[in-house]
């Protein structure tokens, strides 16, 4: 074996989503895998230890826990202030809670352990993904989300951050809404919610900290407590805001004093204003797409935008740089980051535009390993860019050849076929290679259908996903026909940035035209994933536009399925009609 550097970079509970990243550099090359715990646990958003997700990265290299350089983990609400990272006494570690953690850290007693800051991940995750190190110019980047890590003393150690609303108002009415609310805002201001930092070579430094309750948790308490759509479900009110006003009356726009500075603090307003007696309704078994709870999404919608776009412009006057990164979960609104590519890309304000695929907690642990190999470790090989397809090589091992074990056949002439039953308004699962990275289904694991029928939202709904009927499903196309059916002469291959479908393809492809008349696109090429680049090629050829219906390889509330067996169950449990495993097929008899 040659020269090896290996990095294990980890996001531990008690936080959402979990996992376990590995960069190893052998002989100059860089090779990395990184994997979500619910992909293997098969619990969604798990909190609990990534034994699983270790294991596999582990397994990716042949490694064991103390062959390894480094370990970088990061821990939600436990304290970080005063330094960006740390290292700690990994074995011995006085703070450790679970006996899983302590366990695997006893097992790599020998490995350096790092603690790191929580929004330094997620920019991290941001910079040594694009190539941008490489010419010494700045970059900036903002990370936004709900909560980071707690901004304390420096000492590490659970941080007590939050007051309930009861708390700091022992007088309160006690409403059902004042106390929904306690969780979203920060009344002592010790956590990280909104930052800029700016990338210059391999190096990454703090501009700002908000320690203020910013548009990530004024979309989630929208999201939770008006909207009723549970915790972690953002994608939801951003798919309704397409039905409603977003200058509807019955919503005041914030004041203009609030977008100013790093801190744009939306929640302080909303808890001043519910404290002076003014409510919202909250959603219990009404139709979201009731046109008060639509004109809120679209209001949420509007004021996230204003926030976003202010911070993003700030990121840029703080920084100097030509270029912007984003991370963190409020980069996965597609519309925000479509008006950022239209007022400071398009204009020429940057020259550059990135947004981390694994914007949300799930790319944290990606964002340690490389934090811990470029900045610790001082590694030097470059990251493959462009690289989404990070999941276990293992998952996909005989992929045709255990399907052909459960009654699928090895197909010569696959793409012909599967175009056949596409077109035949069939569902077809499709599972090739590597997972994605991050939690959006890029080609590697979707389900596949043909979007001209109009009834084909209702029918995949039916039979498959079970999903709220007014949210969208997203097209996929080849990159270099976009522009005809989309306003995208770019490429859109994270499906990050979202597009409108053109005026004369909406019925062309309703069942992936959004209520505006948007699609949250994906593009697709020839190199990310061959065979189904060649897939919407006959598509194409067949029905003269070339666009599919891509949505994630799971049954509503069900991680996305990682190895074969969870397609192969997922295809058995579910109304989906076809299997396409590598290249094997099977199809469920009529
Ligand atoms: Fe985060």
């Amino acid at each position: 074996m040659g020269k090896m550097k290996a990095v294990l970079g980890l996001r531990l509970g008690p936080g959402h989503d979990t996992g376990a990243a590995l960069v190893c550099e052998r002989d100059g090359e860089l090779r990395c895998v990184a994997i979500a715990q619910e992909r293997l646990s098969r619990q969604k958003n798990s909190r609990e230890f990534p034994e699983h997700a270790i294991q596999a990265c582990l397994g990716e290299f042949g490694l064991e826990p103390d062959q390894l350089d480094a370990v970088v983990f990061e821990k939600t609400n436990w304290a970080y202030g005063s330094k960006w990272y740390e290292q700690v006494p990994g074995a011995h570690w006085e703070h450790w809670t679970d006996p899983k953690e302590r366990a695997f850290f006893a097992s790599a007693a020998e490995t350096p352990c790092y603690f790191a800051n929580h929004h330094l991940l997620h920019a991290a995750s941001a910079w040594h993904t694009t190539d941008w190190a490489m010419d010494g110019e700045p970059g900036a980047l903002l990370v936004i989300d709900g909560r980071g890590s707690t901004w304390g003393d420096g000492k590490t150690g659970p941080g007590g951050q939050f007051h309930t609303f009861r708390e700091m108002d022992a007088e309160s009415t006690g409403e059902q809404s004042l106390e929904k609310i306690w969780k979203m805002v920060l009344f002592d201001h010790r956590v990280e919610t909104q930052s800029i930092f700016v990338g210059r070579g391999r190096t990454i430094e703090r501009k700002e900290v908000s320690l203020c309750s910013g548009v990530g948790l004024f979309y989630a308490w929208l999201t939770e407590c008006v909207l009723g759509f549970g915790h972690m479900h953002a994608g939801k009110t951003m798919g309704l805001a397409a039905y409603g006003q977003s200058q509807s009356d019955l919503f005041e726009p914030f004041p203009d004093e609030l977008f100013d500075g790093i801190d744009t603090d939306l929640m302080g307003y909303i808890y001043e204003h519910l404290r002076a007696g003014k409510d919202f309704r909250y959603r219990t078994n009404e139709d979201p797409t009731d046109p008060y709870f639509a004109d809120a999404a679209a209001w949420g919608q509007r004021e996230l935008l204003r926030a976003v776009m202010h911070l993003a412009r700030r990121a840029i006057e703080q920084t100097g740089a030509r270029r912007l990164g984003f991370a963190g979960g409020v980069a996965l609104n597609v519309v925000a980051n479509r008006q950022i590519h239209d007022e400071l890309l398009d204009t020429g304000k940057i020259d550059d535009f990135f947004v981390q695929p694994a914007a949300s907690d799930a790319g944290l642990a990606l964002g340690a390993a490389l934090f811990g190999y470029y900045n610790i470790l001082e590694g030097i090989a470059p990251f493959q860019k462009n690289q989404v397809y990070l999941g276990p090589t293992r998952s996909a091992q005989d992929a045709a050849a255990l399907l052909v074990e459960h009654g699928g056949k090895r197909e010569q002439e696959l793409i012909e076929r599967v175009a056949d039953l596409l077109l035949d308004g069939k569902i077809v699962g499709w599972f090739q290679g590597r997972s994605e990275h991050g939690p959006r289904a890029l080609g590697a694991r979707s389900i596949l259908c043909w979007p001209r029928p109009d009834w084909m939202k209702d029918h995949i709904n039916a039979r498959v996903k079970h999903r709220e009927a007014f949210r969208p499903f997203a097209p996929i196309v080849q990159e270099e026909h976009a522009s005809e059916a989309f306003d995208a002469d770019f490429a859109v291959p994270y499906m990050l940035v979202n597009t409108m479908v053109r005026e004369q393809y909406r019925e062309r492809i309703p069942a992936v035209t959004h209520a505006d008349g948007s699609g949250r696109l994906q593009t697709v090429s020839s190199t990310s994933t061959p065979l189904l680049y060649d897939l919407l090629g006959e598509i194409r050829a067949r029905d003269g536009v070339g666009v599919l219906l891509n949505t994630s390889f799971n049954d509503n509330g069900e991680p996305i399925v990682e190895t074969v067996e969870d397609a192969i169950r997922c295809f058995q449990s579910t109304n989906i009609d076809a299997l396409v495993c590598s290249d094997a097929l099977i199809v469920k008899p009529e």
